[in-house]
Formats: C-alpha cells, structure tokens, sequence
C-alpha cells in the first residue's frame, strides 16, 4: 500500500511482520531484511515494526514507574542523583506553593499578584499535566491565559521587534496578558469570554463529526477598552513532561530541519523561532511555548513567575509583574521584594529549584507500544506525513551538566519548528520570528495519558479540539495535506492510528 501523496509508503508485507510475541530487537532485523527482500516500493521499512528504544520515549531518563493514574506526569527523571532528588521533590513544593499577598509573616511566599492569573503554577498545570478553556462563558479562565499585544507604530518598536530584542509589544495599558485576579483592594483586569460555531466535517466513507471554532473576546474591561488594535492569542498551559530533555536537543540538529523555503518541495517548510535570551543576553532558538517564544525552561518559569503569578526574579525584576505605568494602583500596592531573596520576590534559589523541577518531570513509558493495532496505527501516521513535524525521535547532547538528561535517544515527536496551520487556528499575533499563522509542533509523547492525569481531553494551543480526532481535523496550512489524508481513511485505520497516538 503506498500513501496518498507517495512519500511514504510504509504499510504492506512489513506489517504482517509486526508480532508483539517476539523481541524489539529481533523484530526490528528480521523486518528490515525482509521487508526490503520482499518489496521494493517499501522504503521507510522501520515504521511498523518495534524501533529500538521507542518504548521508553525519555530513554533513560523516562519515568521509573509505569503508572496509569494522575501521578503520571509527576514522577521525576530516572537517574537523579541524591542531591538531584531531593531538588526535585524541593521544587514540587515551588510549583505547588499557593503564593500569599505582601507583605506576610513568611517573607518567602509573599509577593502575589498585584494582578495574576493564579496562585500557583499547579494552578495552570494541574498535575504536571495541560489546562482546558473555560467550560462556561462565566468560568474564569483558570489553567489558560489571553495573550495581548499591539503592532509596532514607531522606528524604535520596529528595531525592537526585528532585532528580536522583545517577542510582541504589550497592550499599552493591560500589558502583555490579561489578567483575570487581583489582590484584595484592588480591580482585576476583565475576563476573556470564547464562545464556540460547531462546524461539520464529512469523512470519505460517509462517517461525520463536528469541530467547534473559537470566537474570543473580552468582558469587564476595568481601565477602558482595549487598543484598537490589540491582537488576542488564547493559550492553555502545555503538559510539562520532558522539558529538560527537549532542551538538550542539539541546537544544530533543530537547524538543519528547518526549512523554510520548502526547498525539498515536500509542502512542509518549518522555522525557527529566534528570541531574546535575557540570561544568556543574546538572539538564541526558541522552543518552549506554543510559538517557540521562550529559550529556556529556566527563562519560561521566571516569565511564568511574572506574568501568571505576579511574583519578581532577578530576570524579570519588576515586582508588579505585568502592571504598566497606566496602571497607577497597580503599580504603588506593597510587593514582596527582599534582600534576602537577592532584592526579588523569588530569589535565584527558589527560581533555580521551580525551574530544576519543570526540567525533571519524566516522560511515562510508552504502553501497548507493540499491539497489532498501535504498530497499524504507526504506520497510518508516518503515511499520513504526520513524522514530518511530528519527528519521532533525536538524541540529546550534553544537557548542561545534567547526566540524566544528556545524550539519551528519545521520542518526543516534535521538530520543535514553527508551522503555518492555516486560516482555522491562526491567532493572527505575531511572536518573535513566528507568524500569525504558526505554531511550534508540539511533542505528542504522553498525549495518551491527558485524559488519566488532567482530566479532560482538551487538545491544541487554546483546547478547541475536544478530542484527538478533532485534533487532526484542525490541521490545515502545511498540516493539509495530512488532514485530509485522514478524512479519506477507511475506519479501521482512523482507529488504529488514535489507538497509537493513545500509546505515546
Ligand atoms: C495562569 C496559568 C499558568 C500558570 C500559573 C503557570 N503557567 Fe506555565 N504555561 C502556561 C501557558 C499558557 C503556557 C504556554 C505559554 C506560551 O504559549 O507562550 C505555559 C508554558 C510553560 C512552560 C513551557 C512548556 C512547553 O511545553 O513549552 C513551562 C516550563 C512552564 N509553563 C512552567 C511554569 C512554571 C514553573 C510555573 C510557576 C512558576 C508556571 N508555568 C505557571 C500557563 C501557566
Ligand atoms: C505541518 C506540520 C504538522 C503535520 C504534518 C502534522 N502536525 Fe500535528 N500539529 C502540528 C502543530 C503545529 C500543532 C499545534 C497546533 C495548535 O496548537 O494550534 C499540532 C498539534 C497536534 C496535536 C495536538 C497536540 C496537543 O498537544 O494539543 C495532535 C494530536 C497532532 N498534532 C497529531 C497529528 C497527526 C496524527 C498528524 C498526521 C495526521 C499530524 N499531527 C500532522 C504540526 C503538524
């Protein structure tokens, strides 16, 4: 059987092959000699069989217990040493910690807000695991944020945005994000209100579904409108598993699956994100966030502290977090910013350990990776051209001094480049280098457990989808391609390929 566009045929004799009775290792050989014996047009010839390593997607670092309950996202790296252990479960209590207003008898936990989106960062990330849009218009948007900004006007705003010096320009009163609390005394900003259009989509063999679009706006404005011509992008908190490593990937490596004039004329271009490091204090690749917005996992939880939290670090040192110069009541309200937290509300220590913890949460092991049905499923997914940006598998380089982390092969099916998705999911809110229309392939690695450790089963940048399929059926732009392929699918392949996806 060859796919749709001919790029990848990897179905046929190789996927009679595939028996979960015999070893990765013995499998892997057989079917590669005679798959390739047995048929030429068979190329990609590893796809439906067992690949070596695939079943512990953070290699060694991967979980230590198969656990299908919520604690699955909670487990640290295998492979800490002692001290790194004891970080870990000292960062856990960060991520947890309900932050208090200043000034408080606990010097150390004060700081809140004055504006903030939650209390904690488990608030968002629940359980390690991803937030959900609001279930009621009236539900404050808990685990999701509003993103806000404005295009440049003047050369300077320009030369800020071109230099990648700043990712987008705030909103000039709400600031960067919306704020939906505030302490006590104080207004919050408004609330974001997404209210949804069922659109019904048609599969080749008849079969129907219904995916629902967002319409987003923004109610209780306590300072007055927004600007004209403010730019919304709605955003649920990611699941937090595997940070550490997707950190580690050779940077070069990421590079040179760019391709952003679609030279190779396969219809999937893929660029890179390039943005302020204001610790390294340089222009370096993005690759945490929806938009590849953030360098680092240790720049992303101080962003985090700041935006979400409302809470000071020496990165991001202004203590009423996201309150502009408009906001004058904001601004004056008691912080927390001490001298024994190094002049900050979350001094070096605790920002080290918070962003220490988010590196380490293990990535699960793969479960049923062998069925008959999951290695169908795979084999739907690389026809499909889904391994294009959802590239199954790198090694990591050197993780900064963090063995556990470093050069381990691992499975996170991402190229951790930017893709235009078309009309339907663009946010139109340019991010760095990234376009209204882009966003960063998002790992799929644990994507099966969403619904045992978060509860819900809430897909893509802003949770539309409600469901994996609906997922897919959002794909348009580059993604195309693959999507329709999907709609022309015989059932039973459509189910095999949720039934892998259901796996990682
Ligand atoms: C109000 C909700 C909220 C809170 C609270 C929150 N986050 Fe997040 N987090 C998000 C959203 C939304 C994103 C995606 C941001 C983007 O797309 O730019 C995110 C992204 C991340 C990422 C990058 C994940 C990835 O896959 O790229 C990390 C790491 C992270 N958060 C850590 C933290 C830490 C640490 C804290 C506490 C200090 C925290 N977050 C608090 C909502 C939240
Ligand atoms: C052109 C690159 C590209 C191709 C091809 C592609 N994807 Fe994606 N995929 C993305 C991007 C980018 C997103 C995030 C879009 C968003 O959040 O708006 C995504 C999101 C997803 C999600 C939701 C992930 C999450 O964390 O919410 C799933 C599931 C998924 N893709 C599966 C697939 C499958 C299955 C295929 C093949 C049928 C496929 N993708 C093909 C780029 C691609």
């Amino acid at each position: 059987m060859t796919s749709r566009n001919g790029e990848r045929p990897v179905r046929g004799p190789c996927a009679s092959l595939a028996r979960p009775a015999l070893t990765a290792l013995a499998l892997s050989a057989i079917a590669a000699v005679a798959c390739v014996a047995v048929s030429a047009a068979v190329r990609d010839v590893g796809t439906v069989t067992p690949e070596l390593g695939e079943e512990s997607p953070g290699g060694a670092a991967t979980s230590r217990r198969e656990l299908t309950d919520r604690e699955a996202f909670a487990q640290a790296s295998r492979g800490l040493s002692a001290e790194g252990e004891a970080n870990f479960r000292i960062g856990n209590v960060i991520f947890r910690r309900l932050w208090v207003t200043a000034p408080a008898s606990t010097d150390s936990a004060d700081g809140l807000g004055p504006l903030f989106n939650a209390r904690s960062c488990q608030g968002c990330h629940v359980k390690d695991g991803r937030g959900r849009p609001p279930a009621s218009s009236g539900e404050a948007s808990v685990s999701m944020v509003l993103k806000l900004s404005v295009p440049a006007v003047s050369d300077d705003e320009r030369r800020l945005l071109d230099e990648h010096r700043v990712n987008a320009l705030p909103e000039p009163v709400y600031g960067g994000q919306l704020q939906s609390f505030a302490v006590s005394g104080l207004d919050n900003e408004g609330r974001m209100e997404v209210a949804y259009r069922e659109l019904p989509v048609t599969f080749a063999d008849g079969a129907t579904a219904s995916i629902r679009a967002p319409s987003y706006a923004v109610a209780g404005l306590t300072l007055g409108p927004l600007h004209p011509h403010t730019m919304l992008s709605p955003r649920v908190a990611p699941q937090m598993i595997g940070l550490g490593l997707l950190a580690a990937i050779p940077e070069a490596g990421i590079r040179a699956r760019a391709d952003p004039d679609d030279r190779d004329g396969d219809g999937i271009s893929g660029r890179t994100n390039e943005v302020w490091s204001l610790e390294r204090e340089r222009v370096m690749l993005g690759r945490f966030g929806w938009k590849a917005g953030m360098p680092t996992v240790r720049e992303q939880t101080a962003d985090a502290f700041g935006n979400d939290i409302g809470l000071s670090t020496t990165l991001r040192p202004r203590a009423a977090g996201d309150c502009t110069p408009a906001q004058k009541a904001c601004i004056a309200a008691p912080h927390g910013n001490s001298a024994a937290n190094d002049g900050v509300e979350v001094g070096d220590k605790l920002l080290d350990l918070a962003a220490f913890y988010a590196a380490n949460l293990a990535v699960p092991p793969r479960r049923g990776a062998r069925s008959p049905d999951v290695l169908k499923g795979k084999g739907v997914f690389h026809d499909l051209g889904c391994a294009s940006c959802h590239v199954p598998s790198w090694r990591t380089g050197d993780a900064e001094g963090q063995a556990p982390l470093s050069n381990q092969l691992i499975w996170p099916y991402t190229d951790l480049l930017l893709h235009d998705m078309g009309e339907g999911l663009a946010d139109n809110r340019p991010e760095g280098a990234a376009d209204g229309r882009e966003w960063r392939t998002p790992p799929l690695w644990g994507i099966g457990l969403t619904g045992t450790v978060s509860g819900h089963s809430f897909f893509l940048h802003d949770g539309r989808a409600r469901n994996l399929e609906e997922a897919i059926l959002w794909h348009g732009g580059e993604a195309q391609r693959s999507r329709d392929g999907y709609t022309t699918l015989p059932k039973s392949d459509r189910d095999a390929l949720m039934a892998f996806l259901r796996s990682l």
